[in-house]
């Protein structure tokens, strides 16, 4: 699995762990920055990670801030872009399986590291279960 990842400043702290956790799963990752904790806005990273996952077909997103909520308001503006804020491995699992998100949206200051290792196992394990839950991404996506 191709992999985005960016965050803003108050996601940053972790991202070289999530990149380890990551390269555990076999993936390969692409990081978008930001590469300090200078306060930057999460939309700028946002609608950054949103366009290449949109312009690289069959890739996926991961987006960190502090709660994972600006992130995955910012990018769910994008036509496309299915962005699912998650907790845990089961809403990660589901978010793939039902909702077929192609990115992951979680907060640094929300999630542990053990919680976000479950979280990311489950997203890349988890395919999309198509069917009646095709119909209703494709419904989605007509808004
Ligand atoms: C930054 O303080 C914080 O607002 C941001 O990371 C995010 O949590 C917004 O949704």
């Amino acid at each position: 699995m191709k992999i985005y990842i960016a965050t803003d400043h108050a996601g940053v702290v972790i991202k070289d762990d999530v990149k380890n956790m990551l390269d555990n799963l076999e993936c390969k990752v692409i990081d978008l920055g930001p590469q300090t904790t200078d306060r930057v806005n999460y939309t700028d990273f946002a609608h950054d990670l949103s366009n290449k996952v949109l312009e690289d077909i069959g890739s996926f997103g991961i987006l960190i801030c502090g709660t994972g909520i600006g992130m995955s308001l910012a990018a769910n503006k994008h036509s496309g872009i299915r962005a699912a804020l998650c907790h845990d491995a089961y809403t990660a699992q589901m978010a793939r399986k039902h909702n077929d998100a192609n990115i992951l949206c979680f907060g640094q200051r929300v999630v542990g590291l053990g919680t976000i290792e479950s979280m990311l196992e489950a997203w890349v394990k988890t395919e999309f279960a198509g069917g009646r839950h095709a119909t209703r991404v494709e419904l989605i996506e007509k808004f």
